[in-house]
């Protein structure tokens, strides 16, 4: 008998040997694929590291197979998935301690160019989908008297901006809901945060969303011509410039899950950082503006397409 086994017998008490199970949605790429590589290495953890159909062969390829990871096929915004990949857990591992919601897609759309269906999907994916897998695990976490439900968010969730609406809606839907969470969930010893990066240095904008009408717009001469023609570069500069990486974001995460009471709002660099205090201290009357004039090119949008221009008041 080993002296640490020893001492703890001796003390009537035994060591730690539970390994909470992690589940993490959208692992097949960027933050989740990160997170899905750190976990994976981290054997005090079981993780169950998830993907849709379509990309679930470029996952495995690049996770090693080993005892403490599962990996399973996972569609947020489809019911029968959701409980499918639940029920598993539960019968596998006796549920999920941990959830990480991180799966999520990104329209870049002006308002008038976004459909039903393209608000819809845009909901299902960073919203609808992710609370309903809450709403599955919390059950088993509030029995257990303890769990984590960490859930990615976006500085887009507190500050908006142009031709990204339904991104932001989605996001400011999730921080609120989760921020009641936060409450709801203290009393039974769970414990929520919300992940907020800024502009990640990444490959995400190749996953951007257009509608039909969007690229119509961009691509021709029309009243939100230049809006796209001028924020898509404005966009991909800033991640560009971006210091904070997927790896980072991924590192932070693990570092929430490891602390005991982590804070509700985990801003993730620091860019996030300034937007979160520029948001909270400067006056609005004089935010908004500001950033107004920041936008590239802004002089020229709708340019030719509005009275507005050609009157100092309204009628
Ligand atoms: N990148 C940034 O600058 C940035 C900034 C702020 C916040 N975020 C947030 O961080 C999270 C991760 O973003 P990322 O940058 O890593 O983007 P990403 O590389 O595009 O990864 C998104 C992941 O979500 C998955 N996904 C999409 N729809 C899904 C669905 N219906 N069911 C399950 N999985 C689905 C994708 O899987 P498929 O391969 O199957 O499509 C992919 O694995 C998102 O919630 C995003 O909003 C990102």
């Amino acid at each position: 008998m080993s002296l640490y086994k020893y001492v703890y017998w001796f003390k009537r008490i035994r060591p730690n040997t539970y390994k909470p199970v992690i589940l993490i949605t959208g692992c097949s790429s960027g933050i989740g694929l990160e997170l899905a590589k750190l976990f994976a290495k981290i054997s005090n953890y079981r993780t169950v590291i998830t993907a849709r159909a379509s990309s679930i062969g470029r996952l495995t390829e690049q996770i090693p197979a080993a005892d403490n990871v599962r990996i399973l096929e996972l569609d947020i915004t489809q019911e029968d998935s959701r409980n499918s990949v639940v029920n598993q857990v539960l019968q596998d591992w006796g549920g999920v301690d941990i959830l990480i919601n991180n799966a999520g897609i990104s329209y870049r759309s002006v308002i008038e160019h976004m459909t039903n269906t393209d608000e819809l999907l845009q909901m299902n994916t960073n919203y609808l989908g992710p609370m309903a897998l809450i709403r599955a695990v919390l059950p088993q976490m509030r029995t257990k008297g303890r769990g984590k439900i960490i859930n990615v968010s976006s500085v887009s969730g507190m500050l908006a901006m142009p031709t990204m609406s339904s991104y932001s809606a989605s996001k400011a839907a999730l921080e609120g809901a989760s921020e009641a969470l936060w409450y709801e969930m203290r009393p039974f010893g769970i414990d929520v945060s919300l992940i907020q990066p800024g502009f990640i240095q990444s490959d995400s904008f190749k996953h951007v969303r257009y509608t039909k009408l969007g690229l119509e717009s961009e691509n021709g001469h029309d009243d939100y011509s230049e809006f796209y023609r001028n924020m898509k570069p404005f966009i991909s500069r800033l991640m560009g410039l971006s210091r904070t990486r997927a790896e980072k974001v991924a590192e932070l995460i693990l570092l929430v899950v490891q602390t005991e009471r982590p804070p509700l709002w985990v801003p993730a660099g620091l860019g996030a950082e300034f937007f979160y205090y520029l948001r909270r201290l400067m006056p609005r009357r004089l935010l908004h503006p500001l950033l107004f004039r920041c936008l590239p090119g802004v002089k020229h949008w709708g340019e030719g397409f509005s009275q507005k221009r050609k009157t100092k008041f309204w009628g």
